[in-house]
């Protein structure tokens, strides 16, 4: 499972890259506000640290506006992926900057008949939102499956980016159907390292060990 950030936070992203954890970023004009800074600025600086795809979003509603902004975020450097939106001008803009040779991320994904109009338009990644279909008590894993049987039924190579995780178990349900990456923000990918036994165990290592009385090293 390639492991993608969903943020802008730098240090984030770096703390995480330096455990060679991040296979890819994604951002978003909300997660761009959050940062507080300029858009080409902090994404230059995101390529420079991470080798794999990072995604920066167009902002226009016309495809001729999407493929004009696409060219000017793919300039920033090699590895971005220009993120659409999934809406008709948003595939038309995925075919032509897929076929101008850009990777392109179909982005605000809800159902499985948007999954096939985006590979067939030449997405290299599909981004299904887990966490916004189960706020309105839909489920967003069952979504990941349903593309998932599509895609493999007719051999798609458009990449299923789970994306608007929540929680760990999003990560473990769509790893298990076999999404090719999830998209999680930072905390969501470091909570995966706590357990409830492991802190326990940890307490009982801890306090028997003093009662040896011993030291290492
Ligand atoms: C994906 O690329 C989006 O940036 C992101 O996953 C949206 O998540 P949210 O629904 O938590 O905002």
């Amino acid at each position: 499972m390639k492991f993608f950030v969903d943020t802008a936070d730098v240090s984030a992203i770096r703390e995480l890259n330096e455990l060679g954890m991040v296979d890819g970023v994604t951002t978003n004009p909300s997660l761009i506000l959050k940062a507080g800074r300029d858009i080409t600025e902090v994404t230059r600086e995101i390529c420079e640290m991470v080798d794999g795809p990072v995604s920066a979003e167009v902002v226009a509603e016309k495809a001729d506006d999407m493929i004009r902004e696409g060219k000017t975020l793919a300039k920033i450097a090699d590895n971005i992926t220009v993120k659409v939106p999934l809406t008709w001008d948003g595939l038309k803009a995925c075919r032509a900057l897929s076929d101008d040779g850009h990777m392109v991320n179909v982005t605000l994904c809800f159902s499985p008949a948007q999954a096939i109009l985006a590979a067939k338009a030449g997405a290299t990644f599909i981004s299904p939102f887990i966490g916004r279909l189960d706020d309105i008590h839909l489920d967003g894993v069952d979504l990941i499956e349903d593309i998932r049987t599509i895609y493999d039924n007719y051999g798609y190579e458009t990449q299923i980016l789970a994306a608007s995780i929540r929680t760990v178990n999003h990560i473990i349900e769509v790893g298990k159907i076999g999404t090719d990456v999830i998209t999680a923000p930072p905390n969501v990918i470091k909570s995966m390292a706590t357990h409830v036994l492991t802190d326990k165990g940890l307490a009982q290592f801890t306090a028997d060990w003093a009662k040896t009385g011993q030291k290492i090293g």
